[in-house]
């Protein structure tokens, strides 16, 4: 199948397009570069340096590529960027995204897959939140988010088309963008491999659910290519467990001196400080991905131990 890929020289974007290619399909990618990177790709991927908001440049891939289903990954993906910055954002998040999914419908496009956020889109959760419970958007991005949703089920309806949205967790592993909503995961690995002190904010006490990039790369492929029962079907991705940022700082901290240790390295590594708490942090934030197990046959397969012993090695790999 042939399928463009926004965002496919980002995190997330790129392991769908090595899960794409694995699975025999052909991944085509737009992307402006300004969070991803030309070399998250092998180089004979179709690659097109557009920014999303330039409809023409958006119409002209369409009608050169004519995708049979699109995953739509670019965004601007910095929540405390869209609350300095709404517009932005809304430039990138909604009118963007409706270049792409109006130009993709009118080439004959059956299928519209769409990155949105569990992470903040059902807000202060203690219980694995549901699809069904409400939405409690409070950024801008989270707003975007929502109405990107709201965006998708339109296309379907008016052109009978299949949409899905997969609302992720907190997305870590290689490649990772230490600015997006799991920054985090990148941030303490750097920090520490350089013998840093990681900082944390507050007490620490967030718990998220963090889920690994390759795993949600076999979401998106499940999403691309399952028949499913509804035209329009909103899916969480993520784990059901919660991670206090406290924990995950030693569960990185492990990782790193297991790291340093097989390369010899001796380096003492100070106990983390905690710096302010950031305003706005959610306290709790976990979803449920039962829908995703019984509709697409997706679990999650990496653990967050695993997860991050590859992530931490991946930065150690590719330390500047
Ligand atoms: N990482 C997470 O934890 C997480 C959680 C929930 C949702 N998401 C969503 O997943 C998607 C991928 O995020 P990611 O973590 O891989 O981030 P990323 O920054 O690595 O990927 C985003 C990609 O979009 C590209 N992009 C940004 N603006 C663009 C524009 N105007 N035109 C063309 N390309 C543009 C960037 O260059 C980048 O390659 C995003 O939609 C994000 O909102 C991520």
């Amino acid at each position: 199948m042939r399928i463009l890929i926004t965002g496919g020289a980002g995190f997330i974007g790129s392991h769908i397009v090595d899960a794409c290619r694995e699975a025999g399909h052909q991944p085509f990618v737009v992307d402006d570069l300004s969070s991803g990177s030309r070399d998250n790709l092998p180089a004979d991927v179709p690659f097109f340096e557009v920014d999303i908001r330039d409809q023409p440049s958006v119409a002209k891939v369409f009608a050169e590529v004519r995708p049979e289903a699109v995953c739509h990954q670019a965004a601007q993906m910095s929540v405390s960027r869209s609350v300095r910055e709404p517009a932005f954002d809304a430039q990138v998040n909604l009118l963007g995204l409706v270049h792409i999914f109006d130009e993709a419908v009118k080439v004959g496009c059956q299928r519209l897959v769409f990155a949105s956020s569990g992470g903040v889109l059902y807000g202060d959760v203690t219980e694995p939140a549901d699809e069904d419970s409400p939405a409690a958007p409070i950024s801008p991005y989270g707003i975007s988010k929502w109405a990107g949703e709201k965006y998708l089920q339109f296309f379907v309806n008016e052109h009978k088309v299949q949409g899905v949205a997969l609302r992720y967790a907190n997305v870590y592993g290689p490649r990772q963008n230490p600015h997006g909503e799991a920054g985090v995961v990148a941030i303490f690995s750097q920090k520490m491999l350089r013998g840093e002190t990681p900082r944390i904010n507050g007490d620490g006490r967030y718990d998220r659910d963090y889920v690994y990039g390759p795993d949600v790369a076999a979401a998106n492929l499940a999403a691309l290519t399952k028949t499913l029962p509804e035209p329009f079907v909103a899916f969480n991705i993520g784990t059901g467990l919660k991670t206090d940022v406290n924990q995950l700082e030693e569960q990185v901290r492990k990782q790193v001196l297991r790291r340093l240790a097989a390369d010899g390295r001796k380096v003492e590594l100070a106990p983390a400080e905690h710096g302010p708490a950031r305003p706005g942090d959610l306290r709790s934030s976990v979803v449920c991905a039962k829908r995703a197990e019984n509709l697409l046959g997706w679990t999650p397969r990496v653990s967050l131990e695993e997860g991050l012993h590859r992530t931490v090695d991946w930065f150690a790999d590719h330390a500047k």
